[in-house]
């Protein structure tokens, strides 16, 4: 029986999943494992977490944490979020797993031993503020090769290269902005130059693997593949098994790879298998766009150097943006897997990130759009057609899949394009095409609700009975087959209909086609597709838009000189009026010792005249004068934005400058 080892990119274990990497690599990668074990192969199916490098040491530094504290409470929310999208993992797990470490500083070992590892003394940017070296994320500046900003030590997100740090134009520090200094480190390198030529004809002689992976390779090997820097000074990593190499761990991307390795060895062992048959059978890697250069020249150089098959192929999925923006972590402008699936069913985000472009090609998250399609193609046409056999079969014929009769051409049509279905879809998900795979689906749906239509069986079953009986006999077929090719993509959905057929599944794709016998009983049905409401859409669009504008009040860094400008004083309440009416102003007298200042402050729903009165405050004093209400403000009184308590300066003398 023939074996595939699929894997999918390692989440970074630096925050929860969002749509985006369930769309690039995980239910891609999910789809293909569901169709392969259906078709009765030997699946290998992992995954891990991505625990080392810098997003985390920043993380952990930020957040005042131990990196290990941060990795394993993202570890859960990851596994969650992926269980949550039936992403059917034989394992999942994690780059800090003791095998691990033991398997990197292996193959680290041996490609040192075997002299495709070499030292060599290097410039490193060196942080004099913090004292430190800055290994990859630690230091941003201008991509030397395209101009983008914003670029990492390591790595370019706009052009996608692997960069060297000390290329970075504008270079500053992460943690403290400044600029670093260059110093001299002892580092080790991977022989990666040696592989150029290999590396080229593996590219040229695989069929398998996509243009869109085969076009960025050869662009790079064009440039010339250089050695590559396979260690960094700091201290959360895989320690560098070598003599004195003290503080020096393995860089995270080498050992990253190599927990596909770890993931199936922790596997095999549970289950007292082998995982390097699946491995040399056939080995496919789910990955999006942006790492494709780590897969592709990194990952097969290594795995020559270290002697073993390389993989089938890598599957590279493109970029989802939200909203037509692209999306931004930091900006919150993300959707959260796990948000989203406290309102939405799960076979519904599998549906619309599959349906709405093919995998290599950027898209676009909309809710609109997403309402649409769940409205217009799961529930109108696959839902309704679905709802509609099963009522007239039960209302019709008691429940039993009615006979056959003679068929006309139609009918025969029907029973033509059902018997092709599986194999249409099964070979668009072969060549992972799998949006034109659900578009068959959807469309042999819509030609069920067509013929039934067509066919009014609410006419004949008294009329013509026999013709009522075959249409509704071919119906169900359809409806059976339907509930196999969909299993890959919607699991859930799948079993539901699977269950009100009532019929013994295995879930076998060779036999989706297969007819269910005349006179077999299925369930009474409830419709199993619904609507999306559009105060739904509406509320997770507020949402959005009220999550983005918390962060964006995050401003700008200003510098002292521009602190400098703000006369801040210690003022004391010495008279407060409501103003007419207004439910949210008060007129006060502050005075600050030199002067009294006359303010209107939108603290009513907070303080009542008598409150505020006689209390302390801060006061900026030096603002521009301004009329409110048609009453003359001098000053702003400073307080928490939406639950309004004053700053108070009890205990300061009035008049007093705050700096
Ligand atoms: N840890 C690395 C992968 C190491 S593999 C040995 C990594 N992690 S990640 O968390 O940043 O990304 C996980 C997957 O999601 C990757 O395949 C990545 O390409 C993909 N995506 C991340 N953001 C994405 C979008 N906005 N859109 C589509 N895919 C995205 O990379
Ligand atoms: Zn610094």
């Amino acid at each position: 029986m023939s074996k595939v080892f699929i894997t999918c990119a390692l989440p970074y274990a630096n925050g929860p999943t969002h749509l985006g990497h369930l769309r690039s690599t995980y239910i891609p990668a999910d789809i293909y494992a569901r169709y392969n074990r259906m078709k009765g192969r030997e699946v290998l199916f992992v995954c891990a977490t991505d625990e080392h490098g810098t997003p985390i040491a920043v993380k952990a530094e930020k957040e005042g944490k131990k990196p290990k504290e941060i990795a394993g409470r993202y570890y859960q929310m990851i596994k969650n979020d992926l269980e949550s999208c039936n992403i059917s993992f034989d394992n999942f797990a994690r780059t800090t797993d003791p095998l691990h470490y033991q398997i990197s500083q292996n193959f680290f070992l041996k490609l040192y031993q075997d002299g495709f590892i070499y030292a060599k003394t290097i410039k490193q940017p060196y942080c004099d503020e913090c004292n430190r070296f800055l290994p990859d994320r630690y230091v941003e500046g201008v991509c030397p090769y395209c101009g983008g900003e914003g670029a990492r030590g390591d790595h370019c997100e706009v052009c996608g290269r692997h960069l060297d740090p000390i290329q970075l134009q504008d270079p500053s520090c992460l943690i403290c902005q400044s600029t670093p200094e260059i110093r001299d480190s002892k580092q080790y390198f991977f022989r990666l130059s040696h592989f150029q030529n290999e590396i080229e004809s593996w590219l040229n002689e695989n069929d398998a693997l996509p243009p869109n992976v085969k076009n960025y390779v050869s662009q790079w090997i064009k440039e010339g593949l250089n050695d590559w820097i396979l260690t960094r000074d700091m201290e959360w990593g895989i320690p560098v098994p070598l003599d004195e190499t003290e503080g020096k761990i393995i860089y995270v991307w080498l050992e990253a790879l190599l927990g596909y390795i770890t993931s199936a060895a922790l596997w095999a062992h549970r289950n007292n298998k082998s995982w390097k048959k699946y491995w040399d059978d056939k080995a496919i890697h789910f990955i999006g766009k942006d790492i494709i250069y780590h897969h592709s020249i990194f990952w097969p150089a290594l795995l020559m150097a270290y002697g073993c098959k390389l993989p089938y192929t890598i599957i590279a999925g493109d970029y989802l943006s939200l909203e037509g923006r692209k999306m931004s972590t930091s900006k919150n402008w993300v959707i959260w897997t796990s948000d989203f699936l406290e309102t939405f069913e799960s076979d519904t985000l599998r549906y619309y990130l599959m349906a709405n472009a093919p995998l290599t090609r950027d898209t676009d998250f909309s809710w609109d759009d997403f309402q649409r399609r769940i409205n217009d193609e799961l529930a109108d046409v696959v839902g309704n057609f679905l709802h509609r056999t099963f009522t007239f079969t039960n209302r019709f014929y008691q429940g039993q899949v009615p006979e056959a009769f003679q068929m006309d051409n139609y009918d025969q049509e029907m029973v033509d394009k059902i018997k092709k279905l599986p194999i249409v879809v099964g070979e668009y998900i072969e060549n992972f095409k799998f949006r034109e795979g659900l578009v068959e689906i959807i469309k042999l749906a819509k030609q069920g609700n067509k013929y039934f239509n067509d066919k009014e069986p609410w006419k004949t079953v008294k009329s013509d009975p026999e013709i009522a009986s075959t249409s509704l006999y071919i119906c169900n077929q359809l409806c059976k087959t339907l509930a196999i090719v969909l299993n890959p993509y919607l699991p859930v959905k799948s079993l539901e209909i699977i269950a009100v057929l009532n019929i013994e599944e295995k879930l076998e794709w060779d036999s989706a086609n297969s007819f269910i016998p005349s006179g077999h009983k299925i369930l009474p049905a409830e419709p199993i597709f619904s609507k999306i409401e559009d105060k739904v859409i509406r509320m997770q669009k507020e949402t959005l838009y009220q999550n983005q504008k918390e962060v964006d009040t995050v401003k700008e860094i200003i510098s002292i000189e521009d602190f400098a400008k703000i006369d801040l004083r210690v003022g004391n309440i010495i008279g407060a009026e409501k103003v007419k009416d207004s439910d949210n102003l008060l007129k006060l007298i502050v005075d600050v010792k030199d002067k009294k200042l006359q303010v209107v402050a939108g603290l009513a729903k907070n303080y009542s005249p008598e409150d505020i009165l006689n209390q302390k405050v801060i006061i900026l004093v030096n603002l521009k004068p301004a009329k409110l209400f048609g009453i003359k403000s001098e000053g702003m009184i400073l307080a928490t934005k939406d639950t309004l308590n004053v700053l108070s300066a009890e205990g300061a003398a009035v008049g007093e400058k705050i700096k």
